[in-house]
C-alpha cells in the first residue's frame, strides 16, 4: 500500500472541508460540496476470505458495492435483511464475501438517492460512484507485517495529522486506533468529522483500519451509536484476528471507574463485560488460530501494568491470570498520555513486553509502529516530530 493523498481525498465528501486535515489538497471524483457521501469507504474486517466495505451518506440512499479481481470490476454487493434490500439509510456496512487469501480486489461504492420513498413508489435522485479503489485480503502465509497504532488522539486532528506524516510511505498493512481518538462523542456530526480524517490519513479505503473504543468513546449521548460504525470479527467490541503471522487479541476495558461513580448515572454493566471477556479469553488462548500463530500480540486500552498504583484496576485480578498463561509476546496500550515500554515483570506481574503509545498534545502524541520481519517482533514509538522515543524488539 503506497499512501496517496489525491486518491484518498476522493472519498469523503461534505464533513466540513475547513475541518478536514487535508482540506488544501485538490478534491476529485465524489468528494465535492455536492457529494451524496459524507463519509467515503472504510475497510472494515478483512480476512483472508473476506472485507467489509463501511462508509456514510449525507442523504438517504440505495447503496452497494461493485467489485472484482480487475477493475473492470463486473460483481456487486449489497445488504439484504430479512427479504428487503438494505435502502433509505446512510450508514453502509456490505461483506464482500468469498474472496482468496493474498489476493488484491478492486471495488467502487455507488449510491443513489432516495428523495421520497412511498409505499407504492420511490422516487429516485442523483446517482453517484466513487473512483476505483484497491485492497489485499489477509495472506496467512505471510511471514512479514507492518501495523500502526494510535491512541488518545482526542479529536485533536491537526496532531493525527502531523503523526500520520511520520509513516507516510511506510507500506503498512493495518492501521489501529486504539481507544480515546474520539473524544466523549456527543453528536454524529462531530464523530464523522474526526472519523473522515483518520480514514482519509491511513487510506482506509485501501488499508484496513480497526477502530477500538477506550474509556472516552463510551461517554456522550452519541457513543449509544459509536458501535455501528464499526465492523468486527463476532460483531463485539473485543475480537481476534489474524494478519500473516501475527494473531491480535483485542480487548475491551470500558470506562475507568467502577459502574457505580456518580458520573455514570447508573448507565453502565462493565463489570459484567469484564466477566464475559475473561470467558471469551479462556477460549479464544486455545484455539489452532491463537496457539499456532508465531506472534501473539494483546491490544487494549488502558493498560493494566504501567498504571499508576491507585488506579481503578479491575481487569489485573480478573484478566492478568488468564494473560499471563497465554503466552502473549507483547501487548500495547494507551490512555497514560505518557508513552513507556515496561520490559516483562517491571510494572508488576506481566510476563509480556506491555507497550504505551502517548498523549492528546503536540508535545507528547505518539504514533506506534509494530513490526514483523526476519530480525523478530518490534515495536517503535515515533513523537509528532518523528523521532524514536522508545523501541523494542522480541527476537524469535
Ligand atoms: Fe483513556
Amino acid at each position: 500500500m503506497s499512501m496517496n493523498k489525491r486518491s484518498f481525498l476522493g472519498t469523503t465528501g461534505l464533513l466540513g472541508a475547513a475541518a478536514l486535515a487535508f482540506a488544501n489538497e485538490e478534491r476529485v471524483g465524489e468528494g465535492n460540496a455536492a457529494s451524496l457521501v459524507g463519509v467515503g469507504p472504510y475497510l472494515q474486517n478483512v480476512d483472508d476470505t473476506g472485507a467489509t466495505v463501511m462508509w456514510l451518506t449525507n442523504v438517504k440512499c440505495h447503496s452497494w458495492v461493485e467489485w472484482g479481481e480487475t477493475d473492470a470490476l463486473g460483481k456487486k454487493a449489497q445488504m439484504i435483511v430479512d427479504g428487503q434490500v438494505a435502502a433509505n439509510n446512510t450508514l453502509n456496512r456490505i461483506r464482500l464475501a468469498g474472496l482468496r487469501p493474498g489476493r488484491r480486489y478492486f471495488y467502487r461504492i455507488c449510491s443513489r438517492e432516495i428523495t421520497r420513498y412511498g409505499p407504492y413508489k420511490v422516487e429516485w435522485g442523483r446517482l453517484e460512484n466513487s473512483e476505483i479503489k484497491s485492497f489485499e485480503t489477509a495472506n496467512p502465509d505471510s511471514d512479514a507485517l507492518k501495523c500502526i497504532f494510535f491512541n488518545d488522539i482526542h479529536d485533536n486532528l491537526p496532531l493525527f495529522s502531523k503523526l500520520v506524516e511520520q509513516v507516510d510511505g511506510l507500506d503498512y498493512d493495518l492501521s489501529i486506533f486504539n481507544g480515546d481518538c474520539f473524544n466523549d462523542p456527543a453528536t454524529e456530526e462531530k464523530v464523522l468529522r474526526s472519523l473522515a480524517t483518520y480514514n482519509q490519513g491511513i487510506n482506509a479505503a485501501s488499508t484496513p483500519v480497526v477502530y477500538l473504543r477506550g474509556n472516552h468513546e463510551i461517554r456522550g449521548a452519541y457513543s449509544r451509536q459509536w458501535p455501528g460504525l464499526v465492523d468486527n470479527p463476532g460483531g463485539k467490541q473485543y475480537f481476534a484476528l489474524s494478519r500473516g503471522p501475527v494473531r491480535f487479541i483485542f480487548l475491551d476495558c470500558g470506562e475507568d471507574k467502577a459502574d457505580s461513580h456518580w458520573a455514570y448515572s447508573g448507565l453502565n454493566d462493565f463489570e459484567g463485560f469484564h466477566r464475559e471477556q475473561a470467558e471469551w479469553l479462556e477460549q479464544e488462548i486455545v484455539k489452532p488460530e491463537f496457539t499456532q500463530a508465531k506472534y501473539r500480540v494483546l491490544v487494549h486500552h488502558i493498560p493494566i501494568y504501567g498504571l499508576n498504583p491507585d488506579s481503578f484496576n479491575p481487569w489485573k485480578t480478573l484478566w492478568g491470570p488468564i494473560l499471563n498463561r497465554a503466552g502473549f509476546d507483547m501487548s500495547i496500550h494507551g490512555h497514560t498520555h505518557r508513552a513507556a515500554i515496561h520490559p516483562p515483570h517491571t510494572a508488576g506481574d506481566h510476563n509480556y513486553p506491555v507497550i504505551i503509545g502517548g498523549g492528546k498534545k503536540m508535545g507528547d502524541g505518539t504514533v506506534t509502529i509494530l513490526e514483523v520481519n526476519k530480525d523478530g517482533l518490534s515495536a517503535t514509538i515515533l513523537d509528532a516530530h518523528g523521532e524514536k522515543t522508545e523501541g523494542y524488539l522480541v527476537e524469535k
